[in-house]
């Protein structure tokens, strides 16, 4: 029996649940105790699967990520809830009633599009993955919703499926694999798929080039939190070369509109750092638009305007002085204003923010932010602090 099969028995959803809360630093003496009335093999599998679990927290929850299986790959390569739930309402929203989930991986998009009412084929070859999918339907109260399948997605039918879902194998054998030909399947065999069904969604690498968009997709790119999650290649949104950026956990959707490249202008009181999705989307110039703003270098997207102008698409720093890129100077300076609390950003410099930490050692009650980057391609330091909800409102303009 493999060990999904042994932790599925009563023994060992009861040896699972009594292991759930174990500390790494515990795992030994737990181990050694619980091997006295197990055998050493389903012992093994339970703490191997509290510890991805306790790691699924973090995308999962810990009420779902409680309940689910995993293998390490699986948890690793699924989709968050917060960005497979606001795909499934997207999808729901298209009117799509069923969905074929080709690589379903242990099944983070299915659970979510099951929950958003939508029937689910879900599609994976390999056979442990499959299972642990089915567990995990099963574990959720959805199997009524999901119906998984063990076989190569190349070959499954998806005729009659309202929409397409395709979140293709993206790590080789060494890390993540950036190609998207060496996606597997490759991303040209999705499009293809896709072209074929009434909706489609793949779920794509965000650094991917917008080039290799293909010009009948809606091409949009996930933040949750400030991170970049995904991108996500969209077909039958009747929107045919639209670029979107999402901000989770909004959902905040910024429309791009074809704007040329932002003009570059002198340093304002005012710095904002775009969202990574806004950058990723290349969106940096309807965020400019909405500040009032331009860069503050042709290549760097940062944004400087006069004006503290509140957008969910971009923080806001008061920047309060400017020099060239010196580390004694700033040393100083954070002297004589008492820096405590120093945060370093930094686009277009090859300073290590650790590193310049170390040097300035900053002290004292305060706190600052200081950008590393260029201003019409010379180095330069920016220092200022987060413009707060309170401080917009009562700036001027
Ligand atoms: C990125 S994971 C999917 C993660 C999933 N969306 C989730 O949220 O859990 C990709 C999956 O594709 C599967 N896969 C890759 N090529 C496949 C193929 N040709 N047929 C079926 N499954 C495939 C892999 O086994 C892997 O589980």
């Amino acid at each position: 029996m493999n060990d999904l099969a042994l932790l599925l028995t009563p023994e060992g959803r009861a040896l699972l649940d009594e292991v759930r809360d174990t500390e790494p630093a515990q795992e030994l003496a737990v181990a050694t105790r619980l091997r006295r009335d197990h055998p050493a093999e389903l012992v093994s599998a339970a703490l191997g699967q509290a510890r991805l679990r306790q790691r699924a927290v973090a995308k999962f929850g810990a009420e779902d990520a409680g309940r689910m299986f995993f293998t390490p790959n699986g948890v690793e390569q699924s989709t968050r809830t917060s960005v497979a739930t606001y795909r499934a309402r997207r999808l729901k929203e298209l009117g799509v009633t069923c969905v074929a989930d080709l690589c379903c991986g242990i099944g983070g998009d299915a659970v979510a599009l099951a929950r958003a009412g939508i029937r689910v084929l879900a599609v994976d070859r390999d056979p442990l993955t499959a299972a642990v999918a089915r567990a995990n339907a099963e574990a959720l109260g959805l199997a009524g919703l999901i119906e998984v399948r063990e076989a190569d997605v190349t070959e499954v039918d998806t005729a009659g499926y309202d929409a397409v879902f395709v979140d293709p194998a993206r790590r080789g054998g060494r890390g993540r694999v950036f190609d998207p030909e060496a996606y597997s399947p490759p991303l040209s065999w999705a499009v293809e798929t896709a072209a074929r069904a009434p909706h489609a969604a793949l779920k794509i690498a965000p650094g991917i080039p917008h080039e290799v968009v293909p010009a009948a997709a809606e091409a949009e790119w996930i933040s949750d939190g400030g991170d970049v999650k995904e991108a996500v290649l969209w077909f039958g949104t009747g929107a045919p070369g639209a670029v979107r950026a999402t901000l989770l956990p909004g959902p905040r959707t910024l429309l791009g509109r074809g704007l040329p490249d932002p003009a570059v202008r002198p340093v304002g009181r005012y710095l904002y750092e775009p969202d990574g999705a806004v950058i990723r989307a290349h969106l940096v110039a309807e965020v400019a638009e909405e500040v009032g703003g331009g860069l503050l270098d042709a290549t760097i997207a940062y944004v400087t305007a006069d004006e503290p102008r509140p957008t969910p698409y971009a923080t806001a720093y008061e920047i309060t002085d400017r020099m060239p890129f010196n580390v004694k100077k700033l040393k100083a300076l954070l002297r004589e204003r008492e820096v405590g609390t120093l945060t370093v950003k930094k686009r277009g410099s090859a300073v290590e923010p650790e590193e310049l930490r170390r040097k300035v050692r900053p002290q004292g009650p305060n706190a600052a932010t200081v950008f590393l980057t260029r201003v019409a391609g010379a180095p330069t330091m920016l220092i200022g602090a987060p413009v707060r909800a309170g401080d917009r409102a009562s700036a001027p303009g």
